[in-house]
């Protein structure tokens, strides 16, 4: 028996099929259609693994907002197919959400807790909570919501903020990068363990539920814009600018910070603060 990663051509997928190494059954788009009913339960009731890790996800924010169809298809429907496999099979499933789920700023800002009433803007954010309610219905479940995603430098399919940053910074002496959203970046390898710490206690220690997973502390794009060029030792002057004046297409939370109190207490593997992260992408890369 083995754990299905889906998504597993994706930032975390690639990383869970790399940690899990021979236990895990990687499917991504080309071997599965996640949006096919019909075909999910077929495969998975052939494969009868011993969990469902679902990565997969439509994570283009902006191109969400006139793609919604094909968004929800595969943030919401594929996430019902999935629960009616689990639930034929009675087995796990690991659904990866988003701080994206908390879109309005709170009244006095402090970091999200797993029952605060989420209040998602935008298509990606409402595709992502239906997913998550989807998931929910399923007794055996885990939702770990995370935030601003980084796989390891030699993933070069990934696509992510350090990535634009390092590829810019290449060409450009001067940055204008976004300095009015709060969150926490978050180095996929350290991710991946936590995940995998979650779903082998599932059950047993940890209970099902919802889990907020992210890197220590919090910051905002540009001061990680600037601490990548520091860590980078490229001399690019990173300006400030406003959510608005940026003006992406999609809405963006303001304050996304979650509290991360609750994995904490559960002692899996540490998840180092957001600036420790970074280093290690940067010495992961060197020696990798
Ligand atoms: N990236 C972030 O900063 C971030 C932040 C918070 C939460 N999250 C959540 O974390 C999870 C993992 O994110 P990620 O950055 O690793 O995602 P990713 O790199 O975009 O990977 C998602 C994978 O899912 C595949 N996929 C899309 N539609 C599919 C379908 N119909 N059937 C099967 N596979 C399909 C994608 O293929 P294509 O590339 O061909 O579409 C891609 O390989 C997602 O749930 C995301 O919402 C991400």
């Amino acid at each position: 028996m083995s754990i299905v990663v889906t998504g597993a051509y994706g930032q975390l997928g690639g990383e869970l099929c790399r940690q899990l190494g021979d236990r895990a059954t990687g499917l991504d788009i080309d071997s599965l259609d996640l949006t096919d009913g019909r075909a999910v339960l077929e495969r998975m009731l052939a494969l009868r693994p011993e969990a469902i890790v679902n990565c997969a996800a439509y994570t283009q924010v902006d191109k969400a907002e006139e793609d919604s169809e094909k968004c929800r298809a595969v943030n919401v429907a594929a996430v019902e197919h999935l629960v009616r496999a689990c639930g034929e099979l009675d087995c796990p499933l690991v659904q990866i959400s988003t701080d994206y789920v908390f879109g309005t700023a709170p009244a006095s800002p402090r970091p999200w807790r797993e029952d605060d009433p989420p209040s998602p803007q935008g298509v990606y954010a409402r595709t992502k909570f239906e997913g998550e309610r989807a998931a929910a219905r399923h007794p055996k479940h885990l939702i770990v919501r995370t935030c601003g995603l980084y796989a390891r430098r030699c993933d070069r399919r990934a696509s992510n903020f350090v990535r634009t940053m390092l590829r810019l910074g290449g060409t450009r002496s001067e940055l204008r990068v976004v300095d009015d959203q709060r969150c926490t970046p978050t180095y996929v390898p350290h991710l991946a363990r936590a995940v995998l710490f979650l779903l082998g206690q599932a059950g047993a220690t940890v209970p099902w539920g919802t889990y907020h997973v992210t890197n220590g502390g919090e910051t905002t794009w540009r001061e990680f814009a600037v601490e990548i060029f520091r860590l980078a030792e490229m001399r690019v002057a990173v300006r400030p600018i406003g959510t608005a004046e940026y003006g992406a297409p999609a809405p963006r939370p303001l304050y996304s910070v979650l509290d991360t109190g609750a994995y904490r207490r559960l002692g899996g593997p540490p998840m180092p603060d957001w600036k420790a992260a970074l280093a290690e992408f940067f010495c992961d890369a060197a020696s990798g």
